[in-house]
């Protein structure tokens, strides 16, 4: 079978999937070990049946709701590539704006110690470094998970930051010395509530990992422990941005006046729709 023949096969194979094109272009072009542009000069190539029969493989995965982006093993965040694989959440396109309001507050600023929070695929810390060069003094990049932390560690090395990025695992701030000052405390911790599975597709909840996603009852579980964390630890910071979901603005707002007085404020992405807090500390 030719190439175009196999790329006709597998859009129909997909059906009425959302970018059904695009993802067999991705799988095709995967399979072969090559780019997608590559793919159209080849479009009239025969094909070896094992690659023939490889391509249909990653399409029944694909159609069984398993995550394009754990099947390619790469995730694209903020222009950058990363490795990803069922042990790490797969960064969203809504995460950026943590990575953009970093950058905003820390303008002007060198010499710059910086702790990532839930670190996952380390997407966050790798791409304030890759931005931050040599303004960048270390970033602590911490997860619960060992297995997260292995993934965190492959991106840190791919991009050729370990000599910036500390990946190691730490509960919250267990494995933190309180000694440090963080010129920058960035979080993305799970913040899905129980009572908002209605949010996650069964598909995010089937393949990604449990610890990435859930976050007690109402979603701020592990915000508030880590606040709580914060004052009792006495740790300094000057700015700590952290992501929540959709409708949890008010208890966000309950819990950030609960711990840090005025001193936050809460940003919108580009739908509108309330995604961060950013909360800054004279202390
Ligand atoms: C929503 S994912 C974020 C991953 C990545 N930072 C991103 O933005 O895509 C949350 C991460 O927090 C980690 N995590 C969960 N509970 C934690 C805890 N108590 N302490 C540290 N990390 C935790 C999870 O293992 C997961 O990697």
């Amino acid at each position: 079978m030719q190439v175009k023949q196999l790329l006709k096969k597998g859009t129909d194979f997909l059906g009425n999937r959302r970018n059904a094109l695009l993802d067999c272009e991705l799988l095709l072009s995967f399979t072969f070990g090559f780019n997608r542009e590559k793919l159209m000069i080849n479009a009239d190539k025969d094909v070896e049946v094992e690659l023939e029969s490889l391509f249909e493989q990653y399409l029944q995965r694909v159609s069984e709701g398993e995550p394009l982006a754990y099947i390619l093993g790469e995730k694209e965040f903020y222009g950058l590539n990363f490795f990803v694989d069922k042990r790490v959440l797969i960064p969203r396109p809504e995460t950026e704006l943590i990575v953009e309001k970093a950058l905003e507050c820390m303008e002007g600023s060198r010499d710059l110690r910086i702790l990532d929070l839930g670190t996952g695929s380390c997407n966050i810390s790798v791409a304030i470094a890759t931005d931050l060069g040599d303004r960048l003094l270390q970033i602590d990049a911490v997860d619960i998970s060992e297995d997260a932390c292995e993934v965190a560690k492959i991106n840190v090395e791919q991009h050729g930051l370990s000599e910036y990025i500390h990946v190691f695992q730490s509960d919250l701030l267990e494995n933190i010395d309180s000694k440090h000052r963080y010129d920058l405390i960035v979080a993305n911790l799970p913040y899905i509530g129980e009572s908002k599975h209605r949010f996650i597709s069964a598909d995010t909840e089937k393949y990604e990992p449990k610890e990435a996603l859930f976050g007690g009852h109402d979603g701020l579980v592990l915000y508030n422990k880590l606040f709580q964390q914060i004052v009792e630890k006495g740790l300094c910071f000057n700015y700590l941005i952290g992501e929540f979901g959709f409708a949890q603005g008010y208890a966000a707002r309950e819990l950030l006046n609960k711990y840090f007085d005025q001193n936050w404020g809460i940003e919108v992405d580009l739908a509108g729709i309330e995604r961060i807090f950013i909360v800054k500390n004279a202390r």
